[in-house]
C-alpha cells in the first residue's frame, strides 16, 4: 500500500532527496493561485454592489491613469512569473543531472511491462529494487512505442523513448514500497503498465542481489556480443591495422567526423552507430560498417553500450571494474564464425531467467 500519512492526502508520501523540492513550488503555485483568486472574486462581488445602477443614464467620473497603480500591476506579477520560472529552472536541473557516482539501472519499455537489469546482471520485471541513501540512475529505451517511467513518491518521471536513450535519478530516501506508472497512453494495457520500486537498507539489497543468480553482467554480456556472437571485434580490435575506429579511451570524447563535423561519444552515440554506421563515420574510416538494425535487441544494445563504455576507464562512472582493457588479444580469427545465427533467441533466454517472469499484476 501507498503509506500516505498526511492529513490531506493531496501529495504521495515523499521518498527521495528532491521531493521536497517539488512539493514546495507546487505549494508556491497553489499559494499564489489563492492568493489572487480571493481578492478578484471579492472585489468582482464587492464592485456589482458597490458600482450598481441606482440612476439610469448616469456619466462616470474619468479616470486618466495612475503611475503607482500601473507600476504595482506590472512588478508584482513580474516578480511572481520570474520567482516560479526560476523555481521551476532550479528542480528541473536538479532532476535532470544525474550525479556522478550514481548506480546504473537499466530500464527497456515494451508494451506493457517494464524491464530492469542491475550492472551485476540481475534482472527483474515491473519491480525495481534499489537501496536507500544512493544516487540510483537510470538509462532508459524501450522496444516499441513511447512509455513513461512515474514514481510518483520520489517525484520524478521521464518519457522513454523509441530509438534512444533517456535518463532518470532520484536518492530514495526511506525504505518502503513505492508505486511504478508507466505516465504515457501506450496501448490497450497502460494502465496495467506498472509494478513496485522497493527501497532497501544496503544491508537487504546487497542479500536480495546475491540471493539471485544473475548471469552475465551487462558488461561481460557486450563483451560476448562484441567478440563472439556479432563479431565487432573483427574489425574494431587488432591495433595498428584494425579496419574499425578505434573504440578504447573515446567515451564522452570529441570524435571528428567525415566531413568535417565532431560529435560526443556518448550512449546515443554509440547506439547510433551500431544502428546507423553510415550516418556519423569517423574521420580516416569508410563507410564499410554493416547495420546492426534488427539484428541485436534493446537489451543488447544496452550492453553493448556498457562494454564499448568499460573500454575507457578514465569516463566518469566507467561502468564496471571487470573492464577488460585489451580487446586486441582476444581478437577472432575469422569475424562471422562465431556470430549467432539468432541473437533473439538468446535475448528470450536470457529474459526467461528473470526472477519475476512476466506478471504485471501479481502484487495488486
Ligand atoms: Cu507504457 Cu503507457
Amino acid at each position: 500500500m501507498m503509506q500516505s500519512n498526511q492529513w490531506i492526502p493531496l501529495f504521495p508520501e515523499q521518498a527521495s532527496s528532491f521531493a521536497w523540492q517539488v512539493d514546495l513550488l507546487y505549494a508556491y503555485l497553489i499559494v499564489v493561485s489563492v492568493v489572487f483568486s480571493i481578492p478578484i472574486v471579492a472585489a468582482v462581488f464587492y464592485f456589482g454592489i458597490r458600482y450598481r445602477e441606482v440612476e439610469r443614464y448616469s456619466t462616470p467620473d474619468e479616470m486618466h491613469g495612475s503611475m503607482v497603480l500601473e507600476t504595482v500591476w506590472s512588478i508584482i506579477p513580474f516578480v511572481v512569473s520570474m520567482t516560479i520560472f526560476l523555481g521551476g529552472a532550479i528542480v528541473f536541473y536538479n532532476q535532470f543531472t544525474p550525479p556522478a557516482d550514481s548506480m546504473d539501472v537499466f530500464v527497456v519499455g515494451k508494451q506493457w511491462m517494464w524491464k530492469i537489469q542491475h550492472e551485476s546482471g540481475q534482472r527483474e520485471i515491473n519491480e525495481l529494487h534499489v537501496p536507500v541513501g544512493r544516487n540510483i540512475k537510470l538509462t532508459m529505451t524501450t522496444e516499441d512505442v513511447l512509455h513513461d517511467f512515474d514514481v510518483p513518491a520520489f517525484r520524478t518521471k521521464a518519457d522513454v523513448v523509441p530509438g534512444r536513450y533517456t535518463y532518470l535519478w532520484f536518492q530514495p530516501t526511506k525504505p518502503g514500497k513505492y508505486r511504478l506508472f508507466c505516465a504515457e497512453y501506450c496501448g490497450l494495457n497502460h494502465s496495467g503498465m506498472g509494478g513496485w520500486v522497493y527501497v532497501m537498507e544496503q544491508r537487504d539489497f546487497d542479500n536480495w542481489l546475491s540471493g539471485n543468480i544473475s548471469g552475465q553482467t551487462p558488461v561481460e554480456a557486450g563483451k560476448d556480443l562484441f567478440e563472439n556472437k556479432l563479431g565487432c571485434a573483427s574489425c574494431h580490435a587488432g591495433g595498428a591495422t584494425q579496419r574499425g575506429a578505434k573504440l578504447e579511451g573515446i567515451y564522452n570524447e570529441e570524435i571528428k567526423l567525415v566531413g568535417g563535423g565532431t560529435v560526443i561519444a556518448d550512449d546515443n552515440y554509440i547506439r547510433n552507430s551500431i544502428l546507423n554506421p553510415a550516418s556519423q563515420v569517423v574521420e580516416g574510416f569508410q563507410p564499410i560498417m554493416p547495420t546492426f538494425k534488427g539484428q541485436v535487441t534493446e537489451e543488447q544494445l544496452n550492453s553493448l553500450v556498457v562494454y564499448i563504455k568499460s573500454l575507457s576507464p578514465t569516463a566518469a562512472g566507467a561502468a564496471s571494474s571487470s573492464a577488460p582493457a585489451a580487446v586486441a588479444n582476444t581478437m577472432p580469427a575469422s569475424g562471422n564464425t562465431n556470430r549467432s545465427t539468432n541473437p533473439q533467441a538468446n535475448a528470450n533466454a536470457a529474459i526467461r531467467g528473470t526472477s519475476n517472469p512476466n506478471a504485471p499484476n501479481s502484487n495488486r
